[in-house]
C-alpha cells in the first residue's frame, strides 16, 4: 500500500510523441487519453486517497483552436466511457479549474459524473482542467474576503476557498515528458511535495513505471524542515561508540 495520500501528475509529452512518429499532435492525445483509466485503477488498488490529473491548463487555452476543442472532445469522451467504472469503483471525481468556457454539454456532463459520485468514498480522482495554480489562489483569496470581511486571514481559512479543499497538500508530483517545472499546477498544495521528473511521454506511461516510482520516492526522506531521523540515530550511535571505548580505554589504564 502507498504510503502517498495525494499524488499529482502532470501528463505531458503527447504532442512530441506523435511528432516522433510523424503524427498531427492531436493523435498523441488521443493516445494519451487512453492511458489515463489504466493509471487511475492502479492509484485505487495502490490505497491512493486522492489523484490529481493536470489536463488543461489556462496557459493552454493559447493553443491551437483545433487542438484545444479536441482536448475537449477528448475529456467528453472519457467521462463517456469511463462513467460506469468511476461509479463501480467507488470513485469520487471532480474537476477543478474555470470550466465556464467549455461547451454546455461538456459542462453538463461533468457536473453529472459528479454529483453521481459525490457520495463515494474511495479515490478522490481530480480533473485540472482549464486549472491554473495562481487562478485558484487567488479566486480563493477574493472569496475569503467577500465572506469575511474584516477578518485575518490564515492559511488554514484561505485554503478552504480552493476548489477541492478536501483534497490537501500534494505528496508526490510527476511530470512526465522530461520537462523540469511546475507550470502552474497546484501551487499552494505543492509546498512540500516530493517531486519526480520521467523522461517516458505521457501516451508510453505505464502502471509499472508508475509503481517504481511510488516504491523509489517512498524510500526519500521527508524532513518538512526538521531533522534527520536517520543521521540523528546515526549521530547518536556514533556518540554511544565513542563513549564506550573511552570507557573501556580509562577502565584498562586503571588495571
Ligand atoms: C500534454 O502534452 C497535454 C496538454 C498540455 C494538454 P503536450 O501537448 O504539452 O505535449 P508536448 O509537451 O508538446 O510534447
Ligand atoms: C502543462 O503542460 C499542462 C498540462 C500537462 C496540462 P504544458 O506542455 O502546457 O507546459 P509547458 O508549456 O511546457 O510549461
Ligand atoms: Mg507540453
Amino acid at each position: 500500500m502507498s504510503e502517498f495520500k495525494h499524488v499529482a501528475i502532470i501528463m505531458d509529452g503527447n504532442g512530441r510523441w506523435a511528432r516522433e512518429r510523424l503524427r498531427p499532435r492531436i493523435w498523441g492525445h488521443v493516445r494519451g487519453s487512453t492511458v489515463v483509466s489504466d493509471i487511475v485503477q492502479t492509484a485505487s488498488d495502490s490505497g491512493i486517497k486522492a489523484l490529481t490529473l493536470y489536463a488543461f491548463s489556462t496557459e493552454n487555452w493559447s493553443r491551437p483552436k483545433d487542438e484545444v476543442s479536441s482536448l475537449f472532445k477528448l475529456l467528453r469522451k472519457f467521462l463517456i466511457k469511463e462513467k460506469n467504472r468511476i461509479i463501480a469503483n467507488n470513485i469520487k471525481f471532480k474537476v477543478i479549474g474555470e470550466i465556464e468556457n467549455l461547451p454546455k454539454e461538456t459542462i453538463a456532463l461533468i457536473r453529472e459524473v459528479e454529483s453521481i459520485t459525490d457520495s463515494s468514498t474511495g479515490l478522490n480522482l481530480t480533473f485540472a482542467f482549464s486549472y491554473g495554480g495562481r487562478t485558484e489562489i487567488v479566486q480563493a483569496f477574493n472569496a475569503f474576503a467577500k465572506e469575511n470581511p474584516g477578518k485575518v486571514m490564515t492559511e488554514k481559512s484561505l485554503s478552504q476557498y480552493f476548489y477541492r479543499p478536501e483534497i490537501g497538500d500534494v505528496d508526490l508530483m510527476i511530470r512526465t515528458g522530461g520537462e523540469k517545472r511546475i507550470s502552474n499546477f497546484l501551487l499552494w498544495q505543492m509546498a512540500y511535495a516530493e517531486l519526480y521528473f520521467t523522461d517516458t511521454k505521457w501516451p508510453d506511461f505505464s502502471p509499472e513505471e508508475f509503481q517504481k516510482i511510488l516504491s523509489e520516492v517512498s524510500r526519500r526522506e521527508r524532513r518538512f524542515g526538521n531533522v534527520s531521523v536517520q543521521s540523528d540515530l546515526a549521530e547518536s550511535i556514533e556518540v554511544a561508540e565513542t563513549n564506550k571505548n573511552k570507557k573501556m580505554k580509562e577502565n584498562t589504564s586503571d588495571v
